[in-house]
This record gives structure tokens, sequence and C-alpha cells, in this order.
């Protein structure tokens, strides 16, 4: 049964998945979750056959979330989608989706940018108030917090993001795909039992960190004859070091107390408790976002289309372009007062 209160649906479709769910401003805030996830035969995202796999799901996904959530397409209040950043062809499915619900309904138009809907899911699942913000997924790492209207970021990659490296070298090495079982990246789980390896590189410039020098490094290593559960060790082991540092750095820069972990790269129960362990020593806490929602989904977007509606910030359709490149910090907040 659907609480009352306003009523947004909200669509995912940056990279891989397809996710569409309906979210209120009433608990318990989330009425529906639908998703569905193109997983490539080989290698990695290929950007056009995502589009095609979600263009053939899209209208079962967005049916089955209205249903879960017992409303129909005219007692919806508004319509959100993630307009970037992402893969263009996949974005402008559910861009597409959404202008045509937003414009056949005449329902106001959210125009969602997906980094800052890991981080608002974040806080609504975990009550963090005023966290330094820690995005790791496969597209993005970024440290992040709240100054003024905006999330100012405070440190990111200068090349690959954590989760596509962590991808990249676990498919190189043969360990995936999948990436992940029960809960666990390959690259926890191989790194159980391993050892350091002297000389790999630790990249940290000032607040940003660069991880393609590392993941060429473990390659050559693995060639060389290394155990696997050695480079598998290392490799972690200076990856989310070089995370710790820079939030770290972050927490004693912005004076917060709080530490957020959303995105994909959040669910990693070692890199949890790496945070736990650096939080304690500064007597700061750690929230993590539920695994469910660490990764990509429609609630997020629905949710921050509800604050977005709350808000007023609509764009007719016509309007509503889509745009890979978008960052965080170029998303005005005016729930930030
Ligand atoms: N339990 C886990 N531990 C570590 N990494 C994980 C876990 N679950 C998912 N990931 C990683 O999260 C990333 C996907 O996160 P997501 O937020 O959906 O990504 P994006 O939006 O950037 O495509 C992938 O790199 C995946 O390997
Ligand atoms: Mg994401």
């Amino acid at each position: 049964m659907r609480g009352p209160g306003t009523l947004v649906l909200g669509i995912e479709s940056t990279a891989h998945t397809f996710g569409v769910a309906v979210a209120s401003d009433k608990e318990p805030h989330i009425l529906s979750d639908e998703r569905h996830k193109y997983v490539p035969e080989k290698g990695g995202i290929h950007p056009l056959e995502a589009s095609l796999s979600f263009m053939k799901h899209a209208p079962t996904v967005i049916r089955k979330a209205l249903e879960e959530a017992g409303v129909t397409p005219r007692e919806l209040d508004g319509v959100a989608a993630a307009f970037g950043p992402g893969l263009g062809p996949c974005l402008r499915v559910g861009a597409t989706a959404a202008r045509a619900l937003a414009a056949y309904y005449h329902k106001p138009l959210l125009r969602v940018n997906h980094a800052v809907a890991h981080v608002e899911i974040g806080r609504l699942l975990t009550g963090a108030r005023d966290p330094v913000i820690v995005y790791l997924s496969g597209g993005n790492t970024l440290i992040a917090a709240q100054v003024g209207r905006r999330y100012r970021v405070f440190g990111e990659t200068l090349d690959v993001a954590l989760g596509n490296f962590m991808d990249h070298f676990t498919r190189e090495a043969g360990l995936a795909p999948p990436y992940v079982v029960g809960g666990l990246h390959q690259l926890d789980r191989c790194a159980e039992g391993g050892k350091l390896i002297p000389g790999f590189p630790y990249i940290v410039k000032g607040q940003d960190v660069s991880f393609s020098g590392l993941l060429t490094h473990a390659l050559r290593a693995l060639k060389a004859g290394h155990r696997l559960e050695d480079v598998c060790y290392t490799v972690r082991e200076i990856a989310y070091s070089a995370i710790i540092e820079i939030t770290e750095r972050a927490l004693a820069h912005t004076g917060k107390n709080e530490v957020l972990l959303v995105g994909g790269v959040a669910a990693s129960p070692v890199l949890r408790k790496k945070f736990e362990v650096m939080a304690a020593e500064r007597g700061a806490t750690v929230k993590v976002v539920p695994p469910k929602y660490a990764v990509d989904n429609g609630a997020m977007i629905a949710w921050t289309g509800v604050l977005m509606l709350r808000h007023g910030m609509i764009t007719p359709p016509e309007k509503a372009y889509v745009r890979q490149r978008w960052r965080i910090d170029e998303f005005e907040l005016p729930w930030f007062t």
C-alpha cells in the first residue's frame, strides 16, 4: 500500500543498470525498486549494447515499478531521471522515457544529477547530517562535502575510478566476471592470505589519487610470476590506503566528524573496516549506505526527484538534455538553505 504524499517516479540509466522506482516524501519513502542490469558477455560495458538492452527492458521495468508501488502514472506528482554524468547512449534511454512520460501525463520533469543522487540516498538511509562524503563506484572516485549550497570536491581520481580499477584488474587476472560474489569483490576475496610486495606505486598527489600506474604495475607483476594473492593484496592495500589518506585529510581540513560512504565500492566490508579504524582514531563516525542502495538504482533518482520537486527545480522536457560530464559541484542544492 502506498502512503499519501508527493510521489515521484525515478529512472536510472547512466551505465549498466536500468532502474526504476517510486519514492514519496512520506515514510517509508521508497515504495518500489525495479532493476534490469546489463551484463556484457565479455570485457567492460559497451555503451551502445547497454542502451539497446535498456530499450528492450524499459517498458517492463517502468510498469513493474508502478505496479509494485500501487500507483498509476496519473497519480504521480513528478517524473525524474538521471541526466548525467554517464554514458551517452545509456543516459538517452532514461531521459527519453522520462521526457515522454512527463510530457504525455503533464507531470513536472526533474533532471537529476546521478552523483548527487548517490549522496542523497545515503543521507536518507543513514541519517548522516553533515558528512565528508566518499563516493566510490565503477565510474567515480571522489571525496566531497557540503559547502553552502553545493557539494564541493575535496579530492578525486586523476584517471580511472576505484571500482573500474578493481574490475579491470580482476578481469585481466582471470578472476572475474562476476566481480562480486557473496557480497565480496573478487579483489577482496583474492587478497585474503596475500602478502605485501614492495615497490608498487602509491600515488597520491595533493588531495587526488591515481590508479592507472598501479594497474599497469600489477599486471606486469602477474606476468613476472608473482603469486596472484600477493598481487591482489598489494594492489588492494595501496588503493584503499590512498582513499583513506585523502579522506582523513578532508576530515582534518573541513573539521567534520562524520564519513558517509556511497557508491558500489562502499559495499566492500574490507574497505569499511579500514574507514572505521581511521575514523575511530579521529573521533569520527562512519556511515555506509546499505549495499542494495550503494550500487546504481532507481530509488536514489526518485528520492532526489522528491527533494527537487519540493524546491521547484523543474525542467521543461524540451530543455532537458543529457550531460555525459556533469560534476557533482555544478549542481545547486536548494535543500541546504
Ligand atoms: N561488495 C562490493 N565490494 C567492492 N566493490 C563492489 C561491491 N559491490 C559492487 N562493487 C563495485 O561497485 C561498482 C559499481 O558501482 P555503481 O555505483 O553501480 O557504479 P557506477 O554508477 O559507477 O557504474 C563496480 O566497480 C563493482 O565492482
Ligand atoms: Mg553510480
